[in-house]
């Protein structure tokens, strides 16, 4: 453990105190470029030593690769870990470069077991659904859910980009432990809706992207100078036109981290943090990273409380962004409401 222990949050109500910020393991193996096992692996030992617990993974990352990868991990830290992982995004048979949105028992309940076959545990300690499939009513997919608590497949359960009516609904069939869902600098949409009904019900934000997938860190201005296969060149914001205005937009976010001698992505971070204290609720970004420096530089950001003027001077700049987070957005809660 780290001289100075990570703070924790809850997640809800009845769920276990994690480190404040966890680890987003999906570019472990998939979406962002090339992938390193071994710095990976030390990514997470880092992560751990420095108090994070939470780590965030899904079943459709890399179809299944992300969640064998992590497995020795998980089995190796067992009782230190909260291992989150996430159904929905089937592939259909005839075609394994598509996913289908799925919330319906059948495919629920195949999906949990493979993915506890692949992370070799006997329990996932938060299950999310992962997108929303609006033919199925969202009572009938919670009470899967719920069903998955009872026979102690899943300890807690997550929705992830849900509108506030959904989640409403689905805390009524059972507690909610987390909403996930995209929340920075560049992407606010949710402090409209969701995050005033979590804060209302004591479930948790556990904002994903909260670096906006590394644009807000300067790693790349913009996505055409990134592999052809990085997931980042189909979403509108970072290509074109729209990647050079939202460029510009990082000017006050580096004034901030100079003053601070601090990185702007410590910046992004910060205001991650200060933001959900402005909402009143408990939140626990998960910043992706596959290197031990990068998850050591994004968990010191924790400790950085940016000022009143320091948050004036960001304040715009989520309204200045050109371009959607999805290039089709009924699959966020955004697109939705
Ligand atoms: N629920 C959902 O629908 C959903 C959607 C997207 C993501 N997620 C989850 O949220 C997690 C985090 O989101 P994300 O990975 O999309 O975006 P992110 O955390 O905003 O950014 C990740 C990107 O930033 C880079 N990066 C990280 N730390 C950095 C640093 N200190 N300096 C420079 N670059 C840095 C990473 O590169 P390196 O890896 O090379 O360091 C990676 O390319 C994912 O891993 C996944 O678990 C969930």
């Amino acid at each position: 453990m780290s001289a100075t222990p990570l703070p924790t949050a809850p997640l809800g109500t009845h769920g276990p105190e994690v480190g404040v910020q966890g680890l987003g393991c999906m570019g472990m193996s998939f979406a962002y470029g090339p992938v390193d096992a071994d710095a990976s692996r030390a990514t997470l030992e880092r992560a751990l030593d420095l108090g994070v617990t939470l780590y965030d993974t899904a079943d459709a990352y890399g179809a299944g690769d992300n969640e064998r990868f992590l497995s020795p991990f998980f089995r190796a830290h067992r009782d230190e870990v909260v291992v989150a992982t996430k159904f929905a995004l089937s592939i259909p048979p005839d075609d394994p470069t598509r996913r289908v949105i799925r919330n319906d028992a059948p495919y629920i309940r195949q999906a949990v077991e493979a993915s506890l076959t692949r992370l070799g545990i006997e329990a996932i300690d938060l299950y999310y659904m992962h997108r929303r499939a609006p033919e199925v009513p969202i009572e009938e997919t919670v009470a899967v859910m719920a069903d998955l608590v009872r026979e102690g497949k899943v300890k807690h359960l997550g929705l992830s980009e849900v509108t506030a009516s959904e989640l409403r609904a689905a805390h009524a069939v059972h507690p909610i432990a987390a909403v996930q869902s995209e929340w920075s600098l560049f992407s606010r949409d949710i402090e409209a809706r969701v995050v005033p009904a979590a804060r209302e019900l004591g479930v948790t934000l556990v904002p994903y992207s909260p670096l906006g997938r590394g644009f807000l860190t300067g790693a790349f201005a913009s996505a055409e100078t990134l592999t052809a296969d990085d997931f980042r060149r189909q979403q509108p914001r970072f290509t074109g036109e729209n990647a050079a205005v939202n460029a510009a937009l990082l000017e006050p976010v580096r004034a901030v981290a100079k003053a601070h001698d601090a990185t702007p992505g410590q910046i992004a971070l910060a205001w991650v943090h200060a933001r959900a204290r402005v909402h009143g609720l408990p939140v626990v970004p998960i910043p992706g990273t596959r290197t031990p420096a990068r998850v050591t530089e994004n968990t010191a950001a924790v400790a950085i409380e940016l000022t009143a003027d320091e948050l004036a001077a960001l304040e715009p700049i989520a309204g200045r962004v050109a371009g959607d987070r999805y290039a089709d957005m009924t699959f966020t809660s955004a697109g939705r409401e």
